[in-house]
């Protein structure tokens, strides 16, 4: 597959490809792909001539104390997945391509709207060190669309928000999170499991379904609710860090009236620290969840 490690480089070729009208859509990951990135390059294709791919496991988004210098890389089979899923471009900058002239004192963007709360309260500086490199990434390439995985919800609003605040011509689309056969989410922190915590790893997902059922069946009761999401979850050998009912597009608490709800939870399980949520819609009967993808232009 075609890879650029320079930011001039990438230009020069993006440019050939404006000057013939084509619209290019950018994935932007940390590498480690598996099939959740996949899914998100081949959604790609289907709203853009062109597709660029960045892989940046980026400094700025790792506490202190997180997982940057172990989090996995493995460029060989990231590059030949990239190239069987058509991947045009490859982006690959070094930290020194990032920021030349390091992070301390690197312009920052903050999104309030959206930090503070859940993540953001368990991470800080995560949201911004995200929000940053995304606006850097988007200058960088100047994609007419950007696509990103459903499975970090708060970071998805978190981009979709900074994008319109700052009036950057760019669509910033969801796509659904792909999952195990057994219903855990795809994640490159997956890997951090032993054999036995991996075995147990579906209850996340399981314990947000069933709390997705209660709520369908018409249980407003938020706070006990999550009290017994939480439980279940530490009975399973979780240590849970939240588990929320919030509202959809804001993520304030969830009000009785609020139709679109996501339940959203984090929770370490051996060294990882895993998230999962459940979108779902109360004014639909029948979907059990919905897609937060914007209307898409297909073709
Ligand atoms: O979701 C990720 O992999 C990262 O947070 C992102 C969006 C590539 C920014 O570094």
């Amino acid at each position: 597959v075609l890879t650029e490690h320079s930011v001039a480089e990438l230009r020069k070729r993006i440019q050939r490809w404006r000057a013939i009208d084509q619209k290019v859509a950018l994935v932007p990951t940390m590498g480690n792909l598996h099939a959740g990135h996949i899914a998100l390059v081949k959604h790609a294709h289907q709203l853009a001539d062109r597709v660029v791919v960045s892989i940046f496991v980026n400094p700025m988004q790792f506490g202190p104390q997180e997982d940057f210098a172990a989090y996995p890389r493995t460029p060989d089979a990231d590059k030949l997945q990239l190239a069987v899923a058509g991947t045009d471009l490859l982006f690959t900058p070094e930290v020194d391509e990032v920021y030349p002239g390091g992070m301390d004192k690197v312009s920052r963007v903050e999104v309030p709207a959206f930090d503070g709360i859940l993540d953001g309260a368990s991470r800080p500086g995560h949201f911004t060190g995200v929000a940053t490199v995304v606006s850097k990434l988007f200058n960088m390439v100047q994609p007419d669309v950007a696509v990103f995985g459903e499975k970090d919800y708060q970071q998805l609003l978190v981009i979709r928000r900074m994008a319109a605040d700052l009036s950057m011509p760019v669509q910033v689309v969801g796509h659904p999170t792909v999952r195990e056969a057994d219903g855990l989410a795809m994640s490159s922190r997956n890997q951090y499991l032993t054999k036995s915590e991996r075995a147990q790893a579906p209850l996340l997902r399981r314990v947000l379904s069933e709390t997705g059922v209660l709520l369908r069946d018409g249980n407003k009761d938020f706070a006990d609710l999550q009290t017994q999401a939480l439980r279940r979850l530490t009975a399973g050998g979780f240590r849970p860090d939240y588990v929320e009912i919030r509202n959809a597009d804001t993520l304030a608490p969830a009000g009785a009236e609020d139709a679109r709800l996501v339940v959203l939870a984090a929770a370490w399980l051996g060294k990882a620290r895993l998230i999962d949520n459940l979108p779902l819609d109360l004014s639909v009967p029948q979907d059990r969840t919905f897609v937060l993808s914007q209307p898409e232009t297909v073709g």
